[in-house]
């Protein structure tokens, strides 16, 4: 079965299927919430900012919050001050995280001058910074890249073979580059390339949406795991549905009844847990998990003028009681 497990060192990822970090979605409540629907074998925070760390800044504190039930879960930062970068790397090490990662993808102007895909124009000062974690904390060090800065400069390969020198145990490649953005398709030969280049396991991404994207991923490059951002969010159920179509040769299609649980107990975790930003989270959320849902752009509507996290719960309660007589409640 493709995909069963990865193994990093002594991390066991079963199935080798993994969230991607996604800055403003992937925080703690979003992550334990893919974790319980099932299939997702490793989650990884949003991105952190060392230089946010250093100045104890509380949105980077927040950032870094997990609970047991995330395990095994990796911390994510950036960064291009070696000293800064492993200075932050042994904080996250302290925190008990099972696994480090260094953002080399991030197309953001601001980002990229001090780190994320910004370093994969400068691989001396790469090299420097990967070492320089590699030494500072004893858990896996992984790293997530774009394949390069532009076409012209399509720097996967040796990134990939650098970065197995200096120690870092795992690579997750998007196959894009930063001048892409989010344009275009991801370029899977690169992943492929990467994949028969360094022995340590490489992790494809971009553009998988469906199982059967996974499967034509893997066909292609090989990879050891499957890295999924984007329809995480639209498609909560694509790790579990990942692991059906790969035991069974099909899967299951979430119902409208689904979707009423799933909405709900997302947004009453948020809820709950009095996450700062809920109402935020909620609106964002329901303008990508309402296209599945019959009548979903009155859903938007209505999500989209409520006035507090509370309103949207019993909106959405409103919505799927009063149009679909055949859901029940959960609690
Ligand atoms: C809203 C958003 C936020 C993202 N934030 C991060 C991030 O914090 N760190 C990172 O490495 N990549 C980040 N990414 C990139 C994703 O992890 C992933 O590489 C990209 O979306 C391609 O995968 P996909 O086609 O499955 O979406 C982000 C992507 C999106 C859409």
């Amino acid at each position: 079965m493709i995909f069963e497990r990865l193994q990093i060192r002594n991390v066991l990822i079963k199935p080798a299927h993994i969230l991607a970090p996604m800055a403003g979605i992937t925080d703690t409540v979003f992550r334990r919430f893919i974790k319980r629907l099932g299939g997702c074998g490793l989650i990884m925070t949003e991105f952190v900012s060392s230089e946010g760390m250093l100045r104890h800044n509380l949105k980077s504190q927040r950032y870094l919050y997990y609970t047991e039930e995330e395990r095994p879960i990796t911390a994510q930062i950036f960064g291009a001050d070696p000293d800064h970068l492993a200075e932050a790397a042994r904080m996250i090490e302290d925190l008990g995280f099972d696994l480090i990662d260094l953002n080399l993808g991030c197309p953001a102007k601001k980002v990229v001058k001090c780190g994320g895909s910004g370093l994969l124009r400068d691989l001396p000062l790469l090299e420097r910074i990967l070492r320089k974690i590699r030494s500072a904390v004893t858990i896996p060090f992984t790293i997530k890249i774009r394949i390069g800065w532009s076409d012209q400069e399509i720097v996967a390969v040796p990134v990939a073979r650098m970065a197995e020198d200096c120690g870092v145990e795992a690579i997750a490649v998007h196959g894009r580059t930063r001048m892409q953005g989010y344009s275009g398709r991801a370029n899977w030969s690169v992943i492929a390339e990467v994949k028969a280049s360094v022995r340590i396991p490489v992790i494809g991404n971009g553009d998988v949406f469906t199982p059967r994207d996974a499967e034509a991923l893997h066909a292609q490059t090989g990879v050891d795991g499957v890295m999924i951002g984007r329809a995480a969010p639209t498609n909560p159920w694509i790790f579990q549905q990942m692991a059906e179509y790969f035991r069974t040769g099909s899967y299951r299609e979430p119902t409208e009844s689904d979707r009423y649980q799933l909405i709900r107990q997302y947004y009453a975790m948020l809820v709950e847990e009095e996450m700062p930003g809920a109402l935020g989270k909620m609106k964002q959320f329901a303008s990508w998990f309402t296209h599945g849902v019959r009548n979903g752009s009155e859903l938007r509507r209505s999500v989209q003028s409520a006035m507090s996290p509370r309103e949207v719960l019993e909106r959405v309660d409103a919505f799927f009681l009063g149009t679909a007589c055949t859901v029940s409640r959960a609690d």
